[in-house]
C-alpha cells in the first residue's frame, strides 16, 4: 500500500509546526523535510532547528530529512539529534557514498539515497546492503511545483526490479498529484512526495486519499 509523504517546503512558512501536525491529523505517517543549502541546488529552505521543532510539535510524525546540501556529512548528525527518522544523501554530492550511508545507520537513522533526474541507477546496486530508501527525483530538485519529467516513470520501474526481495521503501519526489500518482504507484513507487498537491489542496486528507486511489 502506497503512501504520501507531505513536503513542508509547500506549507505556510509562517505556521510551520501547526501546518506539520494538521498534515498528519490528515492522515500522513511520514512528513518530508527539504534541506537545501543554495549550492548543491539553487534555492535555501530550513535547517535542523526547524526539523527539532517539527519533532517536537508533532513526536509521532516520521521525519523524512532529504538534505540537498553539499558535504551532507557535516550535517547528517545534527539533523539526526534533531528526531529525523530518515535521511536521504544525494548521490551526487556524497563521494563516499557507502561510507556515508552506514554512518547514518551507525547513528540511528534509517538511510537513504537520492538519484538526480539524469542520474543513472549504476551506484545503487553496489550499495544495497547499506539502504532503507531509494528517493528517485521526479524532478531536477531545488523547488516545488514543478512538472514531473515523463522519462522518470521508467526509471521508477527499473529501481523497483534492482530492488526486488529487499526491504528498501521506493520513494517519488516532485510532481506528484492526483494525475501523475496513479502512474508512479504502477510503476512500483511506495512513498510519494507531495508538497503543493497536498498544502495547496483545501482539504489535506481528501487530495491524499485521491492520490491513493
Ligand atoms: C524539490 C523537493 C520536493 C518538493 C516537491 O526539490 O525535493 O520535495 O517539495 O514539491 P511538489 O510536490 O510541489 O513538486
Ligand atoms: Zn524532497
Amino acid at each position: 500500500m502506497a503512501k504520501i509523504a507531505p513536503s513542508m517546503l509547500a506549507s505556510d512558512f509562517g505556521r510551520f509546526s501547526e501546518q506539520a501536525c494538521a498534515a498528519v491529523a490528515a492522515g500522513a505517517e511520514y512528513l518530508h523535510m527539504d534541506i537545501m543549502d543554495g549550492c548543491f541546488v539553487p534555492n535555501i529552505s530550513f535547517g535542523a532547528g526547524v526539523v527539532e521543532a517539527v519533532h517536537k510539535a508533532c513526536p509521532q510524525a516520521l521525519l523524512d530529512v532529504h538534505m540537498m546540501v553539499n558535504d551532507p556529512l557535516r550535517y547528517a548528525q545534527d539533523f539526526i539529534r534533531a528526531g529525523a527518522s530518515i535521511v536521504t544523501l544525494h548521490q551526487e554530492c556524497t563521494p563516499h557514498l557507502q561510507r556515508a550511508l552506514a554512518f547514518l545507520r551507525q547513528n540511528g537513522v534509517r538511510a537513504g539515497l537520492a538519484l538526480n533526474p539524469a542520474t543513472g541507477l549504476e551506484t545503487v546496486r553496489y550499495v544495497l546492503d547499506d539502504i532503507d530508501l531509494l528517493l528517485i527525483m521526479t524532478v531536477n530538485p531545488g523547488f516545488g511545483g514543478q512538472k514531473l519529467i515523463p522519462a522518470m516513470v521508467d526509471k521508477i520501474r527499473e529501481a523497483k526490479a534492482l530492488l526486488q526481495g529487499r526491504d528498501i521503501l521506493l520513494e517519488v519526489d516532485g510532481g506528484v498529484s492526483p494525475k501523475t500518482a496513479s502512474g508512479l504507484i504502477e510503476a512500483g513507487a511506495e512513498l510519494l512526495v507531495a508538497g503543493s498537491a497536498v498544502f495547496g489542496a483545501p482539504d489535506m486528507a481528501a487530495a491524499m486519499r485521491q492520490m491513493l486511489a
